[in-house]
């Protein structure tokens, strides 16, 4: 499975963006490398979803279908069925309706901008929020507002002799939901839950208490996804951790550029293991030893592990970490359904096996799965206990199939009896106290090197005067965001997230519950702009997002075609819509207190504006907005970024992400030269 990443966009966005000429003729080079490479992937994917991603797309060419017109065909495996999970039900007479459900009749998109009438009506809501912000008082002011649009429609209708509803469709963009989506309930009493439950708890306490020598218990994980951004912070951890006495990482081989040799090169699982180690400065240490790569992918069946391995980790695993998924945003459904669902299931079967093995210490599965499972559950707090389907929908197909992958786990915990702890990690970032994240360039990273970036291009003197203006012109165009200053978004530091996975290897009572990894401390996009501002320097004017899709985009995209910028009009298009889902206002409240609950963990969560200043500092310097890809450089700058931001906070005796900005860029400019990176003084 090839997988699309987030930040190609920004990265995109970026070159086009750069004026030195050098600069600029190496970022053509590459663009067209990675034009090649989308355009390749692009036919790949179409080629694997077969008629469905040509059916999805050719339905866009042709303007996007209301949520009313239902296709009546559907070309998915049966498998991949949204069907298997999700029913449509009727409003008023609460039954099912017989109806195929298209996974993009799932999504927000499909459901706002049908009228105009629609775009304005957000628009003016998004104001009102601004001004008044009450989310309540809006909707229901939004509330009254439709339903005076009905009650008008209907006297004109009487006067034309008129269907109400349609006048009302037709004049207003208003229309009486008829239908709702809701998960499919699993054929369990809430008796069997419990009983399933306590059972499950008290399997994994006395397999946890067989694996307990000398009041220690010895633990061997399988960790899936461990050259990920997440995965490495387990492997981190996990050195210093003295109850894990082996990790056991399952690694599919990969393809690189080999740069001295020129050509492509196939690294192995233990070859991209050893690097892994080297990165996370691992390599030379007593640690080194705890560490094993087998081969393996977790679209094939058994997690494509070989017999041999797998006969030895029946004996031997006490835990299974399944942290591999693809968290790419912008994938497509059937990509989505195969890393995240089908991935999910190999990886609960494989589980499973050991699990039901006559000799097997198997304690628990550890299932990572996000927050935004809840997706846009706008009106209710989106509670530990229980997965609803979103009022507003989902973002995106990854968000839907982590939820179908959620429904799967507890599937196997109430059908097979599967020890499963399921773990939820809301927006994660970098490191809370120095913002280090292993190069990570996903999510959030990627608008921050977006704007990092438009200010270097702002800043930046060189070339004619054409160049320089038509530099600035673009990077303006790319501090241009889609938010809405109210809009509050769930980030959490990586550290946190992995000291809940860590927790829960060792607490049975956390067996059968879902647990949020998530804050309680958000941050909103004015917050966000604020520190971006301060740190960075630059002025990201929030725009309202439906004007943004429906006006500013398209706009800007016309103009940056004419300005010969088509590819970096995609890249903002791409970062606009994904990203901009992320910041409208109604963003889930996730619930938390599971985690101190159930793991134990401090209910002081990590300062959020600390974290996120942290992330922007590291970004700046470390990553150089995205510029600075190869592992290697990044462990080593990442090293040294630790150090001396350990050594500022020994000195000032208190966070570093507490610093005024001036005293931490005088700080930092005084140990660090920022051009290469090594420390002076
Ligand atoms: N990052 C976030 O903000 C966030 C938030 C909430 C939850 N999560 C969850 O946390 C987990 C880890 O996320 P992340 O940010 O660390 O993702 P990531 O950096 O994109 O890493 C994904 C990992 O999955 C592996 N993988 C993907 N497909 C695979 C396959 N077919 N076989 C074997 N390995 C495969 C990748 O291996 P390769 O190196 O071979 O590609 C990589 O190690 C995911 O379950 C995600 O849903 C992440």
């Amino acid at each position: 499975m090839s997988r699309k990443k987030a930040d190609p966009a920004a990265d995109e966005t970026a070159e086009g963006i750069h004026t030195d000429p050098k600069t600029k003729k190496k970022a053509e080079k590459e663009a067209r490398r990675a034009e090649k490479k989308a355009e390749k992937e692009k036919k790949r994917a179409q080629k694997r979803a077969g008629q469905t991603t040509a059916k999805s797309s050719s339905s866009k060419a042709e303007g996007r279908s209301s949520p009313e017109s239902d296709e009546k065909t559907s070309d998915l495996p049966p498998e991949m069925n949204p069907s298997n999970y999700i029913e449509k039900v009727g409003l008023v007479t609460d039954e099912v309706i017989d109806e195929i459900i298209e996974p993009e009749h799932l999504l927000v998109h499909h459901h706002r901008d049908y009228h105009l009438a629609d775009i304005q009506a957000r628009r003016f809501m998004s104001k009102l929020m601004e001004s008044i912000g009450d989310e309540s008082l809006v909707r229901q002011k939004m509330k009254d507002i439709r339903e005076l649009g009905h009650r008008t429609s209907e006297r004109i209708a009487k006067l034309l002799g008129r269907n109400p509803e349609g006048v009302s469709k037709t004049l207003f963009g208003l229309k009486r939901k008829e239908y709702y989506f809701r998960y499919k309930r699993l054929p369990h009493t809430a008796e069997e839950i419990r009983a399933a439950l306590e059972k499950a708890k008290d399997e994994a306490r006395n397999k946890l208490d067989a694996v307990t020598h000398d009041g220690r218990p010895w633990i061997r994980l399988l960790l899936t996804g461990g050259t990920g951004f997440v995965g490495q912070e387990i492997m981190w951890q996990s050195a210093f951790d003295d109850d894990i006495v082996e990790v056991v990482v399952l690694i599919r081989p990969k393809k690189i550029r080999d740069r001295r040799a020129r050509k492509m090169v196939t690294l192995s699982p233990t070859e991209r293991g050893q690097r892994l180690l080297e990165q996370l400065w691992l390599a030379d240490t007593p640690f080194s030893g705890k560490y094993r790569f087998i081969a393996g992918d977790i679209e094939l069946p058994r997690l494509g592990v070989s017999d041999e391995d797998y006969d030895r980790l029946q004996t031997t695993l006490t835990h299974v970490v399944h942290c591999a998924a693809s968290v790419a945003f912008d994938d497509p459904y059937e990509e989505s359904f195969r890393a995240n669902v089908t991935g999910t299931l190999n990886a609960l079967e494989f589980s499973r096996g050991l699990q039901e093995a006559e000799d097997s210490p198997l304690v628990s599965h550890l299932a990572i799965e996000t927050s935004y499972i809840h997706g846009r559950q706008t009106k209710d707090v989106a509670r530990e206990d229980e997965i609803v389907f979103p009022r507003n929908f989902y973002n995106n197909y990854y968000e839907l199939t982590k939820a179908m992958a959620s429904i799967e786990t507890e599937r196997y915990m109430l059908d097979h009896g599967l020890r499963v702890v399921q773990l939820c990690p809301a927006i994660v970032i970098g490191e809370s106290r120095a913002g280090n994240n292993r190069g990570d360039t996903k999510v959030v990273n990627a608008p921050v090197n977006v704007f990092g970036r438009a200010h270097q291009a702002l800043q930046h003197k060189k070339g004619n005067f054409f160049d320089r203006t038509r530099a600035a012109t673009v990077a303006r165009m790319a501090l241009l965001f889609p938010g809405d200053p109210s809009a509050e978004l769930n980030l959490i530091p990586v550290d946190r997230v992995v000291q809940g996975i860590a927790a829960a290897l060792r607490r049975p009572d956390a067996v059968g519950e879902r647990v949020h990894l998530a804050t309680d401390n958000r941050l909103t996009s004015q917050q966000i702009r604020d520190i971006v501002k301060d740190e960075l320097g630059v002025e990201v004017r929030l725009a309202d997002p439906t004007v943004h899709r429906n006006v500013t985009l398209p706009v800007l995209s016309k103009i940056l075609g004419s300005l010969k910028q088509q590819r970096l009009a995609n890249a903002l298009e791409k970062l606009g819509t994904i990203f901009g889902g992320y910041s409208e206002w109604g963003q889930p409240i996730h619930e938390v207190g599971n985690d101190v609950k159930y793991l134990g963990l401090s209910p002081e969560r990590p300062n959020t504006q600390f974290a996120f200043r942290m992330l922007c500092r590291h970004n700046r310097y470390v990553q150089q907005f995205g510029a600075v890809r190869d592992p290697d450089e990044i462990s080593r700058r990442e090293r040294l970024w630790w150090n001396i931001v350990m050594q500022l906070e020994r000195e000032t005796s208190r966070p570093v992400g507490a610093m005024e900005p001036e005293a931490f860029q005088r700080a930092i400019t005084r140990w660090i030269d920022p051009e290469t990176f090594e420390r002076v003084g």
